[in-house]
């Protein structure tokens, strides 16, 4: 029980990795409030979560748009009567290259996937302080550390959230906060199935599968859970020492 009677917020929670973590941690005995643009996903979780006993809300809202960001902590800090942890999952991946790519596909995947974690860590980290300190854990990608072809837009908004990650450990470490991000390889979620369809071009979407898996050293695609539990470890005072971090789960797709 590593977040015993400790209050978290997951943006993205509805679904995937997000998910994944919430159930994590309410299994570890976090409260969780679950952030999501999907209202109908997240209210279902939470009704199957709260069935097994555990204390979950739903937070609804577009963690890109300021007011959303900031109404939804708002929402979570009076559910939960406080926040210790904060897990920015939420994103969105768009495939093109910059001569591909649509004006506003590129600006919304900055949208959400770095100014949702700014807007969302704006207004949480406020509380992390109040509550004494805490940690937050960002998601990023592999697709942040290195180039994959036709992923200009989600590759910029990865490797800023890094970077993002590293300042925001240095300006809050003398609150109590840890700061950390994990960048995961190819994991099997609904958004990897959409991205396996949409790049095919002429491979089938299974083939574009199994060659994610094969990029691996471990030849397969990663379990959301198995991100999950690298979350729950940054966010834990296991990883007490940890900060300014970003620890890749890939399977081995960067090591070669
Ligand atoms: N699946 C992968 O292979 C993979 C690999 C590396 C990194 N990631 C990252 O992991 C995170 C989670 O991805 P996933 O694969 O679980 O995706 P997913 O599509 O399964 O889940 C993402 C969730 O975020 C929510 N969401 C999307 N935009 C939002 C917004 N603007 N505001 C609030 N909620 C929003 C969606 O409704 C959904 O419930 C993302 O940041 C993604 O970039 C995924």
């Amino acid at each position: 029980m590593r977040f015993l009677n400790k209050r978290a917020l997951v943006t993205g929670g509805a679904s995937g990795i997000g998910r994944a973590v919430a159930e994590r941690f309410v299994a570890e005995g976090a409260a969780v409030a679950i952030s999501d643009l999907n209202g109908e996903a997240a209210r279902a979780l939470v009704e199957e979560l709260c069935a097994r006993g555990a204390r979950v809300t739903a937070v609804i809202g577009d963690v890109s748009q300021l007011h959303d960001a900031e109404r939804m902590v708002g929402e979570a800090v009076a559910f939960l009567g406080g926040l210790d942890i904060l897990i920015n999952n939420a994103g969105i991946e768009t495939i093109g290259s910059v001569t591909t790519a649509r004006d506003e596909e590129w600006e919304r995947q900055i949208a959400v996937n770095l100014n949702g974690v700014y807007r969302m860590s704006r207004f949480a980290i406020p509380e992390i302080i109040r509550a004494g300190g805490g940690a937050v854990v960002n998601i990023a990608s592999v697709g942040g550390l290195v180039a994959v072809r036709e992923f200009s837009a989600y590759g910029a908004s990865k490797a800023a959230v890094i970077q993002l990650t590293r300042s925001m450990a240095a300006d809050y470490a003398q609150y109590g906060i840890r700061v950390n991000c994990v960048c995961p390889g190819p994991v099997d979620t609904p958004l990897l199935e959409r991205a396996c369809r949409r790049v095919s071009g002429d491979k089938s979407p299974e083939q574009i599968r199994q060659m994610y898996a094969d990029f691996t050293l471990l030849k397969r695609i990663a379990r959301p859970e198995e991100i999950a539990s690298c979350v729950a470890f940054l966010a834990s005072d296991e990883a007490s020492y940890v900060t300014g971090a970003a620890l890749v789960v890939d399977g081995g797709f960067t090591a070669q």
